[in-house]
């Protein structure tokens, strides 16, 4: 009869040291409710003497072998994040039968088949539960309590750091100011390209779009636009219609044709998505007998990240002590085709400066209207010192004709500045 479940940390930085602290703050609960103890056998770091500040450290090696050859250890939690040396370290504990919980969204969104063939092969399981939303749990909602539904659409907004700037450029912060503070809250990166270019995002929706929808999705699957180049004015204005800006995460079906996008969107100020502000994060399901369901929280940091982890690790416990190897499998059950970005049918907000000439409205209006896109509302909203800013919102339109018309529109001498078109969500 086993004791205990030994966990052998890969990584005790921020989400490691949050592992080990709830590991031991909640011990005896965590115990009860997986009917047997887990305890942190060793952590994988990279510098032995390094300060650190976790309440109950972990006996630490800066071998990883002392971890993955180790006979005792049952499960190994990967929080080192990036693809190596995690992919490997994550396949040989696999083949030295070890379960795995990992928070790493670049490696399930990448390489999803290749982590899943190799814990069926080697009869583990694999829970990723902190990979999307931090501490918001999702994955296991999506695999287990919808399950019985036939989901068609799942969106979001699933990156902190982006949302937290689109909150303070939203009060009116240039994107690098908003960016820059960012950066002094520890929210985005020194390096903040995987937040700003929705990459990170990205490898989020393409892990919930293969759950939801049953199908392979990977990072490469999904169209993305960033935050990089919007404007303080486009969120002001957005607001006067009556919208805020997001970065927006989606996914649908539609007739087994999947779309898989992240692009920042005009939300009406009164949907539920609308007034998630700051680093939090949430994500809507719908299902047909569930309807909507918004799942709403911490989508990182240390303790909420943590939170995840240790649900996972629950499981597996559970798992270790009923005797039951490999419950945990892929569900990417289809191949299905997606949808080409050219086709999809969306309204658009466009942010123009023109010469303020007579007639400059009408040959915009006239390029919208040669590629059949009809202009929903188009308003000039100042002089400024090159010319007239003007707004325009479309009516539902193919990408492909709203692009042609934006690329004829481009090339008069009268367009002095196009900025980026951003997607406009249900009606304000
Ligand atoms: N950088 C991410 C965010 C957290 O800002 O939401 C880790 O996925």
């Amino acid at each position: 009869m086993k004791e205990k479940v030994n966990v052998g940390l890969l990584g005790l930085g921020t989400v490691g040291s949050g592992v080990a602290e709830v590991l031991e703050a909640n011990s005896a609960h965590i115990a009860e409710r997986a009917g047997i103890p887990l305890v942190v056998k060793k952590a994988l770091v990279r510098n032995l003497n390094r300060p650190r500040t976790v309440s109950a450290c972990p006996p630490l090696t800066t071998d990883p072998s002392d971890i993955l050859a180790d006979p005792e250890i049952d499960v190994v939690v990967e929080v080192l994040g990036g693809k190596e040396p995690a992919l490997s370290y994550i396949l040989a504990a696999m083949r030295a039968r070890k379960h795995v919980v990992t928070a790493n969204k670049e490696l399930l969104a990448k390489y999803g088949k290749e982590l899943f063939t190799a814990a069926e092969e080697n009869q583990v399981d694999l829970y990723f539960e902190a990979s999307v939303g931090g501490g918001i749990p999702i994955i296991r909602p999506l695999k287990e309590c919808l399950a019985g539904n036939r989901i068609d659409k799942v969106y979001g907004i699933v990156n902190g750091t982006t949302n937290y700037i689109l909150t303070q450029m939203a009060s009116g912060k240039s994107y690098e100011d908003a960016l820059k503070q960012a950066q002094a809250e520890g929210y985005a990166e020194a390096d903040p390209y995987a937040d700003v270019s929705g990459l990170d995002a990205a490898r989020k929706i393409a892990i919930l779009a293969s759950i939801a929808f049953g199908a392979r999705v990977t990072e490469k699957d999904v169209v993305r636009i960033g935050i990089e180049r919007l404007s303080p004015l486009d969120l002001e204005y957005a607001r006067e219609l009556g919208y805020k800006v997001k970065l927006l995460a989606r996914a649908q079906e539609i007739n087994g044709v999947l779309q898989v996008l992240v692009h920042p969107a005009l939300l009406p100020s009164r949907h539920p998505l609308a007034s998630v502000d700051g680093v939090l994060n949430a994500i809507v399901v719908r299902g047909d007998a569930v309807g909507e369901v918004m799942f709403h929280g911490f989508g990182a940091g240390r303790l909420p990240t943590a939170s995840a982890v240790v649900g996972d690790l629950i499981e597996v416990a559970r798992n270790i002590k009923e005797g039951v190897r490999g419950r945990n499998k892929c569900t990417c059950f289809h191949q299905k085709p997606f949808y080409p970005v050219s086709d999809m049918v969306t309204r658009y907000f466009l942010r123009l400066e023109l010469a303020d000439q007579p007639g400059v409205l009408a040959k915009v209006a006239a390029a919208f209207g040669k590629e059949e896109v009809s202009l929903a509302a188009v308003i000039q909203k100042r002089l400024t010192e090159r010319g007239a800013e003007v707004v325009l919102v479309t009516h539902p339109a193919e990408e492909r004709r709203f692009r042609n018309a934006v690329t004829a529109l481009a090339t008069y001498p009268e367009t002095l500045a196009v900025h980026q078109p951003i997607a406009v969500e249900g009606d304000a």
